[in-house]
């Protein structure tokens, strides 16, 4: 049995009351999702900075009315302690995904990333410790990894950050590890490696390659790839995250406790790879996009040019295995962008063909 379906069918038998925070977000919504699916209690925070109430709109029906009933939702921002108690009022279990992401963010605005990133960090720190969480399950971020040259990544060398989005997920680090030695709290840090899946924005200055690509393939916009596109990352589909949070948040080994890991694939691509991955997986269903080709721009500012995971420390400890190659999460993905924009795509192949 894959290790997200052993944890669905132990908290089946005994349903627990969890926190997810960032639940109008990408994984957020999805741990909201896959919770409410085990028959668990949830309560979920997200102020929509970057969040959309359609999101949870979609985890209500894909879920149905009478699981949705054992959902509650605050709108509210992290950054404010009164709304933190709040939602870890009666909480056994937080899952933290709430925060700004996006590297370039970060170096547009470095306060409201730290603001959103680290007072809401602290924060919910703060309230779950005060409210008597067991354990505290974070998003923290292989951004950390900073100008570390090894790969692949293991956990306990890092070097100095690129920006200030991966200051911030390092402060995550260090204050969850302070509150571990000076008040006993459970954490357990995930430091997730380029997630994908349906949900993720594709919109905005700021959006993830994968979404953006799509969405731009699917739009008939040109793709421009930053630098000469032998730049690599390993991809991580969302369903092995969701089962690293809930692996992590019910691990009973103390050695597991009050660690940080890896969540990745352990799998390089780059992104040129990417890029014809993409293109062939739509130009299956949409046959203008199969000749598609991408430009080149600059390198990015802030990015790593290699990265890599060490999952084996999450496979010792918590028993994470992730289930998804990349290829195996593009195709479950991809349905929900053709979804939003095949439409579109549909008209833009018209109009070449009546050209
Ligand atoms: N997606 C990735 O590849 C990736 C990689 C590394 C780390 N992470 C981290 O994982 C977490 C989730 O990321 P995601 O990809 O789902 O992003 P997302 O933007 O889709 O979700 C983040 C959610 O947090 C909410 N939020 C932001 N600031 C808030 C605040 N002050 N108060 C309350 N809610 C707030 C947003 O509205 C949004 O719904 C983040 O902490 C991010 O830094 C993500």
């Amino acid at each position: 049995m894959d290790p997200l379906a052993q944890v669905g069918k132990d908290l089946k038998a005994n349903p627990r009351r969890w926190l997810v925070t960032g639940s109008a977000g990408f994984i957020g919504s999805h741990l909201v999702e896959t919770l409410l699916g085990f028959g668990q209690h949830v309560t979920s925070l997200d102020n929509f900075a970057t969040g959309h109430r359609a999101n949870l709109d979609e985890v209500r029906r894909s879920v149905g009315d009478a699981a949705w009933a054992r959902h509650t939702f605050i709108e509210g921002d992290i950054a404010d302690l009164a709304t933190c108690r709040k939602a870890c009022e009666g909480a056994e279990f937080v899952l933290h995904q709430a925060a700004l992401g996006s590297v370039p963010r970060s170096l547009a605005d470095p306060i409201a990333s730290n603001r959103a990133n680290v007072d809401g960090f602290l924060d919910m720190l703060v309230a779950a410790r005060d409210a008597g969480v067991r354990r505290f399950v974070y998003a923290a971020s292989s951004s950390t990894y900073g100008d570390h040259p090894g790969l692949p990544k293991v956990e306990d060398q890092i070097g100095k950050p690129l920006s200030p989005y991966a200051v911030t997920k390092y402060v995550n680090e260090l204050y969850a590890d302070v509150f571990a030695r000076a008040y006993g709290f459970e954490s357990i840090g995930l430091r997730y490696f380029n997630v994908f899946g349906a949900r993720q924005d594709p919109e905005g200055a700021y959006a993830a390659v994968i979404p953006r690509w799509v969405r731009s393939l699917l739009v008939g916009e040109q793709v421009v790839i930053n630098g000469d596109g032998e730049t690599s990352r390993d991809f991580c589909y969302i369903a092995n995250a969701v089962q690293a949070n809930l692996l992590a948040a019910t691990a009973t080994d103390p050695a597991a406790v009050n660690q940080v890991y890896n969540v990745a694939a352990h799998a390089r691509t780059t992104l040129n790879e990417l890029f014809a991955m993409l293109r062939d997986l739509l130009g299956e269903r949409f046959p203008a996009i199969a000749g598609a080709q991408a430009s080149h721009g600059a390198f990015r500012a802030g990015d790593v040019r290699h990265s890599l995971a060490d999952i084996s420390k999450a496979g010792r400890l918590i028993g994470y295995r992730p289930t998804h190659a990349v290829s195996e999460g593009l195709r479950e993905a991809i349905g929900w962008y053709v979804a939003r924009f095949g439409t579109q795509q549909g008209k833009t192949h018209a109009a070449q063909a009546h050209a």
